[in-house]
């Protein structure tokens, strides 16, 4: 393949990627599912085959993780743990927070995910209006990450409003910029916390930190603020994200609405293949190590590759009719948690998550409209694909 072939004017910033990514993916998969973007950091590729996508996802030897910042273009507004490393370190990290993502310290979180969705549900049932952004899909992710690192519930928003602007705003927009500085106001926050947990421990997740080690010696400082941060930024903008999809996709397809209310057993399901539909997280970043060859290409060391697993997700190679919801795909093996060493660790806690706030929601307001024309796409989805606002109206029902 000459290089003519495989050059593609890819800008997942842009408001024309924002309006339908799953277009420009289609087009690329066909024409070009290697493809080479001079839009960011002097160039990058862009893979969007199901097979290239997991084979280098998988393959971290070669496409490391190891590298300043997982975004295209890079900004390194403060390294993540484990997901800015390669294993075997990446495993040591992940296995000192495993504690709390099992399934069984997930079912613990049940009861508080229930309450803080109801809650949620209760500020608007009443007034037949809300807006489903700002007043359930911030509130509910945000309430749970504050219960998973143990601060309090009441100042979510301090941790949303940050990570949420930053992630959903144009690389050099002002926004983004004035997110990256109160990031670095939140990272201090978490140094304090687990400076103090060093003298006090109480059991939260800074607390798991001090304890914890890897390789036989404990983590830095740097090292437990780093992973901290990346549970606070895994948890918040991907789930609101995916919770407006969500609901924006049932107010289309009524049908489907219908048949998760009738039968609410099938809303783990629509769960899945809704995430698989319109993965929240587009992409991240990968560093080539040495001269490999995927898809036919060859891709040189020191080279950047974005591996687009919500491209992956609508690969017709995979998936049948793959710009349809089905809830007959039985095996529905999507990328939109990444997978290998780096799966999301907090996938089974979103998935209880999304699962819970559609149950409640349908089961509360089953009959919500979507006022279509005042949606819109983030400013930029090029990090995380999802809407701005989605204002509802509905039959006022009583609270709780
Ligand atoms: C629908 C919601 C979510 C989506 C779509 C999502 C997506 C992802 C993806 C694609 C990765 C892989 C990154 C990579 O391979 O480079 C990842 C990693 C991660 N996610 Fe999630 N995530 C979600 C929710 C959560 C939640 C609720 C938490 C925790 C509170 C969380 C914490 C993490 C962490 C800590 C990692 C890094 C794992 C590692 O590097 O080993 N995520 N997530």
């Amino acid at each position: 393949m000459d290089e003519q072939d495989v050059r593609y004017d890819f800008d997942h910033h842009s408001a024309e990627f924002a309006a339908d990514p799953w277009r420009v993916y289609r087009d690329l998969r066909q024409r070009c599912p290697v493809a080479h973007s001079t839009t960011y950091d002097g160039g990058f590729w862009v893979l969007s085959a199901y097979r290239d996508v997991r084979r280098a996802t998988l393959d971290t030897a070669v496409f490391s993780s190891d590298l300043d910042d997982l975004l295209i273009p890079e900004e390194n507004p403060g390294r993540l743990l484990p997901v800015q490393s390669d294993p075997p370190l990446a495993t040591a990290y992940r296995a000192v927070i495993n504690p709390l993502f099992t399934s069984a310290a997930v079912r613990r979180l049940e009861p508080s995910i229930r309450r803080c969705v109801d809650a949620a549900i209760d500020a608007f049932a009443a007034v037949g209006s809300a807006e489903l952004i700002v007043d359930l899909a911030m509130p509910v992710p945000g309430a749970v990450t504050m219960c998973l690192v143990g601060w309090p519930e009441s100042e979510w928003l301090d941790v949303v409003h940050p990570i949420r602007e930053f992630s959903t705003h144009p690389s050099g927009s002002r926004e983004r910029a004035a997110a990256a500085v109160a990031l670095a106001g939140l990272r201090e926050r978490v140094t304090d916390n687990v400076r103090h947990r060093v003298t006090e421990p109480d059991g939260d997740l800074a607390s798991l930190l001090v304890a914890g080690s890897v390789r036989g010696r404990p983590l830095t400082e740097a090292e437990m603020v780093d992973i901290m941060m990346m549970v606070l930024f895994g948890g918040v903008d991907t789930t609101v994200a995916a919770i407006g999809n969500m609901v924006l996709y049932l107010d289309e397809d009524r049908e489907l609405r219908r048949q998760l209310i009738q039968d609410p057993r099938l809303i783990s399901g629509a769960v899945e293949e809704l995430l698989r539909y319109q993965a929240p997280v587009q992409g991240f970043a990968r560093l080539v190590t040495e001269d490999t060859e995927i898809g036919g290409q060859r891709i040189t060391q020191g080279e950047k590759v974005f591996l687009a697993w919500a491209a992956a997700n609508r690969d017709p190679e995979v998936f049948t009719d793959p710009d349809d919801v089905r809830l007959d795909r039985g095996r529905n093996p999507h990328l939109a948690f990444g997978i290998g060493s780096h799966r999301c660790i907090g996938a089974t806690l979103a998935k209880l998550e999304l699962r819970i706030v559609l149950e409640r929601l349908l089961a509360r307001i089953p009959d919500y409209r979507v006022d279509r024309k005042s949606v819109h796409p983030t400013p930029s989805c090029g990090t995380t694909f999802g809407s701005r606002r989605i204002p509802v109206t509905f039959t006022p029902t009583d609270v709780g």
